[in-house]
């Protein structure tokens, strides 16, 4: 029985996973992870299981499969910040897992912005836009990550209708990717771009009204 490899490998880009995930990649049987992510290692033409959303379907392959070969869960990101890693743990065990950090879609924004992060609120709003506010009234800013449903236009509409359109929006699209884009705004102004799926965004006060 092998033990099932986690491996963050960033953003997207190749050059943000880091050595030691390209290292688990390369040596393991199986790539399992969601198609953006194992399109990033097709050259390697390796066996591969594409996660669509069946996590009991995911569990059972990865399960099964870690009986005679090594399986690496290819996850973007790092494996521990709104990932699978909650998932395995909770099924397996540490004792049965092997985690690579990567380098988080967080953590590559605020480089980009060449801001630290440390007074930012980190959050997931998948499925929800409770509790922002209150976590903007305590906390230096909120770092997002978005879906389909709470893209920057949902946010941009609830901060708006809480009363905080002095609030800066900055929305990380594609990061790491050739159509990268981020963009900085009032609310009002972010609310009339449209992006991709693909997003996260830092919610701050502007620094000019302070
Ligand atoms: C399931 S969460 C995984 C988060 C990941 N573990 C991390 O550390 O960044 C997926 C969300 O991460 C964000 N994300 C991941 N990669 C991104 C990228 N290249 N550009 C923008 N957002 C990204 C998006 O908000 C996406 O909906």
């Amino acid at each position: 029985m092998y033990k099932v490899c986690i491996a963050g490998i960033g953003p997207g880009a190749l050059s943000y996973i880091t050595p030691a995930a390209l290292e688990a990649v390369k040596k393991a049987d199986i790539l399992v992870g969601g198609k953006r992510n194992l399109e990033i290692f097709q050259d390697l033409k390796k066996e591969t299981y594409e996660f669509k959303s069946s996590m009991e379907e995911l569990f059972l392959f990865v399960e099964k499969g870690r009986r005679t070969r090594k399986v690496c869960v290819v996850v973007s990101g790092d494996p521990g910040f709104y990932s699978l890693l909650d998932f395995f743990l909770k099924k397996l065990g540490p004792e049965a897992l092997e985690v690579i950090p990567g380098i988080s879609s967080f953590q590559y924004l605020f480089a980009k912005l060449a801001k630290p992060w440390k007074d930012f609120s980190l959050c997931s709003l998948h499925g929800r836009t409770t509790g922002i506010k209150e976590k903007l009234l305590k906390t230096g800013g909120v770092f997002l990550l978005t879906d389909r449903n709470n893209h920057p236009g949902v946010i941009a509409d609830y901060l708006i209708s809480q009363g905080l359109e002095k609030y800066i929006i900055t929305v990380g699209e594609n990061l790491s990717y050739p159509d990268e884009r981020i963009l900085s705004g009032r609310p009002h102004e972010i609310k009339q771009y449209r992006f991709s799926d693909l997003c996260v965004v830092v919610i701050e006060k502007d620094v000019m009204e302070l």
